[in-house]
């Protein structure tokens, strides 16, 4: 194989969460947040980009470009807007979904959990709920007996540490528990207390998935993901299954070794033994963090930074993957990379040095087997609402036009010919 060519096996895809794009989500809990009173959520999801009505058009529009898979999420609470209750009007509709990936040859990866939960669950108790368990395997063997058999690859959950992160980042603006203390002793603000209400609930049954941050909560997730796993394998043998994890490259400047080495063990092996058993390891990567021996340094003044504010840095994308390579055994997916930016030339750039980084570790062995950019539209980015473009696909909301970016047509065209391109040759 040429140095420059990638595998043809390879995946190449993009992502999207059900949340962030079909829109009307309203029996999840993130549809309760942001109607909260108060809710420090920017903008409102709506209608989002009629991903639930349009799937079909997105699905060959990502297919013409010559993309091979599609990551995206079941929202469980549209399979089950009530505790026990399946509904069959939003299988029919996943159904629909995966088959038109199939016909379109796009390889579907299907995430069964990406953020958000059904209302229903925040009234057990949520993710602090030993409840969880039972209630995810529920779901896990509704999507798997109906649907399965279109379901090569499946992930539990989307970035099972992201909360462990979050927490450090948000404890001290209270939208995430500090560690170690149960949400009963947390005292919320109060536009907490309106979404737990919007639930049905109180606050103190209201822990959603972005507060499993602590010892106990932490335990239970790893519980649900093993118990889905022996449903999944049990029912769909030849189905893949994993999770995934964000992970920022962790560096250091003098004096931020033993911090940076700290957050890299929080960060990513609180989780590294879950993977044991797993088919591949979904990573994900948008960033580094630098140490010092204070903490976190700020990117230097003149760094480029993105709409999230993150360095620009597509370089910590092969750091990652080696650092994972290290330590765990297991194939790597790629389940999102990706930039927030008004000025597309930079997401080629970014896409263009982030494979330039997994080409050499395909060269030095290392399995990767797939790159999915995140995210196949510009859609909405949780409590940054519709302000941050992370798509190669860009949206009109208001007639929900759709159009291809140059970063589209570069992504797809490395895809059909398995080899870099020059940005020029995409056009
Ligand atoms: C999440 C996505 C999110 C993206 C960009 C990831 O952490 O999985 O849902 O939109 O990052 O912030």
């Amino acid at each position: 194989m040429n140095q420059a060519m990638f595998p043809a096996s390879f995946m190449w895809g993009t992502a999207t969460a059900a949340y962030q794009v079909e829109g009307n989500n309203r029996y999840s809990d993130f549809w309760a947040e942001e109607h909260a009173e108060g809710s420090p959520y920017r903008d409102k999801s709506g209608a989002a980009i009629d991903h639930y009505h349009l799937y079909r058009e997105d699905i060959q529009l990502m297919a013409g470009l010559g993309l091979n898979t599609y990551r995206f999420s079941i929202e469980w609470a549209r399979i089950e807007p009530e505790r026990g209750q399946f509904s069959r009007e939003a299988t029919e509709h996943y159904r629909d979904m995966l088959q038109a990936c199939h016909e379109h040859g796009l390889t579907p990866l299907v995430t069964l959990h990406h953020f958000s939960s059904p209302q229903w669950l925040m009234k057990l108790g949520g993710w602090a709920s030993v409840e969880v368990v039972a209630c995810f395997a529920a779901y896990t063997e509704w999507v798997m007996r109906e649907l399965g058999d279109l379901i090569p690859y499946v992930m539990t959950f989307n970035e099972v540490n992201l909360p462990i992160m979050l927490r450090e980042v948000f404890s001290t603006i209270g939208v995430i528990p500090p560690v170690g203390i149960d949400a009963a002793a947390w005292s919320a603000p109060a536009w907490r207390e309106s979404a737990a209400r919007l639930c049905g609930t109180t606050v103190e049954r209201y822990f959603t998935f972005h507060m499993i941050s602590d010892e106990r909560s932490i335990d239970l997730l790893k519980q649900t993901h093993r118990r889905a796993r022996a449903i999944i394998r049990q029912l769909r043998p030849e189905t893949k299954v994993g999770f995934s994890m964000a992970l920022s490259d962790v560096q250091y400047i003098p004096g931020g070794e033993a911090i940076a080495e700290q957050k890299w063990a929080a960060y990513f092996r609180t989780y590294a033994d879950l993977a044991e058993g797993d088919d591949y390891f979904g990573l994900q990567n948008y960033t580094r963090q630098v140490y010092g021996s204070d903490g976190l340094v700020a990117p230097e003044e003149d760094a480029e930074l993105t709409q999230m504010k993150y360095e620009f840095y597509p370089e910590a994308l092969e750091k990652v993957i080696r650092r994972v390579a290290d330590e765990l055994k297991l194939p790597i997916i790629i389940t999102e990379h990706g930039v927030a930016t008004e000025d597309d030339t930079r997401r080629v750039e970014y896409i263009r040095r982030g494979l330039q980084g997994v080409q050499s570790c395909l060269a030095d062995g290392i399995d990767v087997r797939g790159y999915m950019y995140w995210s196949a539209f510009d859609n909405f980015e949780w409590n940054s609402g519709y302000a941050m473009t992370f798509g190669m696909i860009g949206v009109d909301r208001s007639t929900q036009e759709r159009t291809v970016k140059a970063s589209g047509h570069y992504l797809g065209q490395i895809a059909r010919s398995h080899n870099m391109r020059t940005p020029e040759s995409a056009r």
